[in-house]
């Protein structure tokens, strides 16, 4: 391969095929860079060869050739310290034209600028900048990897179907019109949750997939509609053995592409202690910024909007921007109090932590008692500001969680380098949705409640916290899972409590509550997001870069034109009529 080639390799006759990088024409010497998956070499010919040069002469950028040539040394001063071939180069013997190529419309270089819908369309082109080749074979490794382990593990392979019922992982599903069931659809898998549960009824104990899953939602940076999972489940195991086994996964893929020793076991952290100090489910633990409770402090103060949030069964908190005042203009503060308000908070306090006199819009309302009390609470030093949130605990933590984050980014912390795992464990098990005025499971309604909170299903649905947990890496979830209910008087408590009534249960579910009836061993699993786990090892900020076909924002596929109108007779085969929109 072109990138192979060394200084060893000098005197050898190679044969070589690639794309043109480059061409250089100095008048009787031509300079070609060849360009394959494993990078560049530079490829020189001269009158000498004229049957070669001739031909090199119409080769242009992108054009696939076919070389056969002698490895020879550069001489000093073309030497290239900055790739890896930079001290050898290939002189051309022979030299086809395997293909021609047009002018290609966006630059095949890592720095290119062109826009990203421009590369999406010339999704092949972009996919040869050396940036996405790497992308794409640590995505294989990583894969190759998670198998390997998996497999040592005493782990079995296998597929789930695709043409499926839909599985209830909160998101809309994707649906498929059946033809020969006309007016029946197929739901896409957002997960294979209920086939694998399933086959540990099978008695396939330890199963693992790297499952395609669709999920008809909004997009994020981090969120395709259609994904990979690093899917696993286990039968006969509790959350410290899926732990385990998750640990040593992600352990050894960060060895072997990153070179990074994780430390195992990894850290843990309770859902409660998450949101009380990062204010997220999902914390950023490389830095601190910790939310602080100011409740008990200013539950009576004059400052109405402090006390009466605390009256309203809400919360007062505080984050400490340590030696943050002289970083944060008055602008920077103001353009921090809109930010805030993106998450709902109503406003955002601040206090500017001097040695003598000190500045804030709230000062004239706080007693200096309670002053001195919050300064005590939150390590106040003289430099600091100190930020604060009044409303209800929900709004608190997840505007504080957000201003923390943001605070990292204004002040500029360095955040490179640092793998910060840990787990979080314990969430709640059902959310209340107050739209739809009604109770959602927070994971899916197979999760099992901790066993000391089973009580509260029949009385304070939001107190029962669930036995899953989630893996979580500098403020992104990386993987889910949890110990599943094996047992169908559980189930049925926690479908009544979702809502659902025997039949309606039964008639969604009903193969999976049937199943339940004929031996099931107590299982659990996990599954890892592949995406975002290639994400992290590239350093890519966008889950785009690290699929080799992405959808944008609007779900579209700008190189084929997906989704597309379907042909008439296509929909009368399906029974389909689609109204004008
Ligand atoms: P969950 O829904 O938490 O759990 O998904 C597991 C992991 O999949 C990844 N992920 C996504 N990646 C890219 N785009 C998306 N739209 C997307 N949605 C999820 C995340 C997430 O942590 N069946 C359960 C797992 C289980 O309980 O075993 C499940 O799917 O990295
Ligand atoms: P006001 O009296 O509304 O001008 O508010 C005085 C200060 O309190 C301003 O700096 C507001 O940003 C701040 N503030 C208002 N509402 C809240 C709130 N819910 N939480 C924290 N600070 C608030």
């Amino acid at each position: 391969m072109c990138g192979e080639l060394k200084a060893d390799d000098v005197g050898k006759i190679v044969e070589l095929s690639g794309w043109v990088d480059n061409r250089r024409n100095l008048g009787g010497v031509l300079f070609i860079d060849l360009r394959d998956r494993s990078g560049k070499i530079q490829l020189v010919v001269n009158e000498e060869k004229p049957e070669a040069f001739e031909t090199a002469e119409k080769v242009r950028n992108e054009y696939v050739l076919k070389i056969k040539g002698k490895v020879v040394l550069r001489t000093e001063q073309n030497v290239n310290p900055n790739i890896p071939t930079g001290e050898i180069e290939v002189e051309i013997q022979e030299l086809k034209i395997l293909d021609t190529a047009e002018t290609p419309p966006i630059y095949i270089e890592d720095n290119d600028q062109t826009n990203e819908a421009v590369r999406l369309k010339y999704r092949y082109l972009d996919l040869r900048k050396p940036k996405f080749q790497k992308i794409l074979m640590t995505r294989a490794k990583t894969a190759a990897i998670a198998r390997n382990y998996l497999n040592e593990q005493g782990f079995c392979e296998v597929e789930t179907p695709i043409l499926a019922k839909p599985t209830p992982e909160g998101a809309r599903d994707f649906l498929v019109p059946s033809r020969v069931q006309k007016g029946k659809f197929f739901g896409l898998p957002q997960s294979p949750q209920l086939y694998k549960q399933i086959l540990m009824i099978s008695g396939i104990d330890r199963y693992y997939q790297l499952a395609r899953c669709f999920r008809d939602e909004d997009l994020r940076q981090d969120r395709q509609p259609e994904f990979t999972q690093i899917d696993m489940e286990m039968s006969f195991v509790d959350k410290d053995d899926i732990i385990a086994i998750s640990e040593g996964m992600i352990a050894r893929i960060m060895k072997e592409i990153k070179g990074i020793e994780v430390q195992i076991p990894m850290m843990r952290m309770t859902y409660q202690e998450a949101m009380d100090q990062y204010g997220s489910d999902k914390p950023d633990t490389r830095f601190g910024l910790k939310l602080m409770d100011l409740s008990d402090i200013v539950k009576d103060s004059e400052f109405k909007v402090f006390s009466g949030a605390i009256k309203k069964g809400g919360s007062v908190r505080a984050v400490n921007a340590k030696g943050a005042q002289d970083k944060l203009s008055k602008k920077a503060i103001k353009g921090l109090e809109s930010f805030a308000k993106i998450y709902k908070a109503k406003g955002l306090a601040w206090i500017d932590v001097s040695e003598g006199e000190m500045k804030s819009p709230i000062l004239k309302f706080i007693s200096d008692a309670e002053k001195q009390a919050i300064f005590d609470r939150t390590n106040a030093e003289p430099g600091d500001l100190i930020f604060i949130i009044a409303d209800t605990n929900e709004i608190v933590c997840n505007a504080l969680g957000q201003l923390r984050l943001e605070l990292a980014r204004k002040l500029d912390y360095d955040l490179n380098d640092q793998y910060n795992f840990l787990w979080v464990t314990d969430f709640p098990l059902l959310e209340y949705d107050a739209e739809a005025g009604r109770y959602t499971a927070k994971h899916h309604p197979f999760t099992m409640p901790l066993a000391e909170d089973i009580p509260y299903l029949e009385t304070d649905l939001l107190k029962v916290r669930a036995d899953a947990y989630d893996m979580v890496i500098n403020g992104v979830e990386l993987g889910g899972g949890s110990i599943r209910i094996h047992n169908q008087e559980i189930q049925s408590k926690v479908f009544k409590a979702l809502g659902f009534t025997e039949e309606s249960a039964w008639r969604q579910f009903g193969f999976l509550l049937e199943a339940l009836k004929y031996g099931t061993p107590p299982h659990g699993g996990l599954a890892f997001g592949l995406d975002r786990l290639v994400m992290l090892l590239t350093d890519s900020d966008n889950i785009r870069d690290v699929i080799a076909f992405p959808k944008t924002q609007n779900h579209g596929c700008l190189m084929m034109n997906a989704p597309a109108e379907a042909e008439l007779d296509q929909l009368i085969d399906l029974g389909i009529s689609v109204d004008e929109i």
